[in-house]
């Protein structure tokens, strides 16, 4: 692809420029494609002098630490820290209802852990890291800041999810926002080029608080989370096998705080309802549900219930944006 590989260059180059030769950068990787693609991008021009983390939420989806930390280290060589903050998160989550209140909360954490790891290397380096990398796209700058007529609306008031005026108020780090001229295809074309895994440039989107908005309510009451990574991987799963992942823009599974009368072996259980959620969408501004066939929610619900303790029922969402979020909360 010649066009990105003019785009990458002429990055590369913009990144030199702007950085002196001693200043140091940070990047917080979410394991999403914006964030890896930045990355890889900047560590492509200034090596080792790039920094960064990646934080273990405790909301992240089956295996997922160890899968993007296989990314990240084996494939990409990135200079990765991974800080396992699960209590620090569950904690401050115990007890908490509000979706928008989670989000804070997340945001709020996510904060703290990186300017500690900001301090300490600091102490290490004998200087303040200078420069921060956000994997910012186009579309966010035009969507946190819509042009005059633009006839976009202030959809960002609806759920407070964007990168963009989420830092800190007091930081004294720089930006280096090297996609923020590019659209989605376009990154994943010069993450490709860059040498990211296909499957990893083609993941479907993941929200930022993770999990916490797909248990609905307490998102520390019993084994919700683990129950509920379970039934994600085993829709994904089957999602893949069947060939149909990259036809779909996000698909995942949704814990609710309901329990339902089922009948397993000779047995009545009270157990927990699971809800699926597929759909296809441009941009996630608007989406349609995604209609499986039967045979195929058929083999998925029984695999469900037959191989994931306390869960009895599946359930599928069957609206779309508008009236519905993509997410439930
Ligand atoms: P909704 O649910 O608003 O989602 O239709 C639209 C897209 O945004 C994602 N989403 C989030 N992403 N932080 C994020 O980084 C968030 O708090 C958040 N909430 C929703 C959602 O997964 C979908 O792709």
């Amino acid at each position: 692809d010649w066009k990105m590989e003019d785009v990458m260059n002429e990055e590369i180059k913009v990144i030199q420029g702007t950085l002196g030769p001693d200043d140091h950068v940070i990047c917080a990787l979410s394991g999403g494609v914006d964030s890896t693609v930045a990355a890889t991008l900047v560590h492509k021009a200034i090596g080792d002098r790039l920094h960064c983390i990646f934080v273990d939420n405790g909301l992240l989806r089956y295996k997922e630490r160890e899968r993007v930390m296989d990314t990240f280290e084996k494939h990409l060589h990135l200079p990765v820290t991974c800080v396992d903050a699960t209590e620090q998160f569950l904690s401050k989550l115990k007890g908490v209802m509000d979706p928008e209140m989670k989000r804070k909360i997340i945001g709020r954490e996510f904060i703290c852990i990186f300017d500690e790891f900001a301090q300490e290397l600091e102490q290490k380096l004998g200087k303040e890291p200078a420069y921060l990398v956000q994997g910012t796209l186009y579309p966010d700058v035009i969507e946190s800041c819509p042009p005059p007529g633009s006839g976009r609306n202030h959809s960002h008031t609806i759920k407070s999810h964007h990168n963009v005026g989420g830092l800190p108020k007091d930081m004294k780090l720089k930006l280096i926002e090297p996609l923020k001229l590019l659209f989605k295809d376009e990154v994943r074309a010069l993450g490709k080029i860059l040498n990211v895994p296909e499957g990893f440039l083609k993941r479907h989107p993941f929200p930022g608080p993770g999990l916490a908005v797909r248990v609905l309510g307490d998102v520390t009451e019993g084994n919700a989370l683990d129950i509920l990574r379970m039934v994600d991987e085993i829709f994904i799963q089957s999602i893949k096998d069947a060939g149909l992942y990259d036809s779909i823009w996000q698909a995942f599974a949704v814990f609710l705080p309901i329990k339902s009368v089922g009948v397993q072996g000779d047995q009545r259980t009270h157990s927990h309802v699971v809800a699926l959620r597929a759909v296809t969408s441009q941009d996630g501004m608007t989406a349609d549900w995604y209609n499986f066939e039967h045979k195929f929610l058929d083999d998925v619900a029984r695999k469900i219930c037959n191989s994931v303790r306390g869960v009895n029922r599946v359930v599928q969402d069957i609206t779309s944006k508008p009236p519905s979020t993509i997410e439930w909360e």
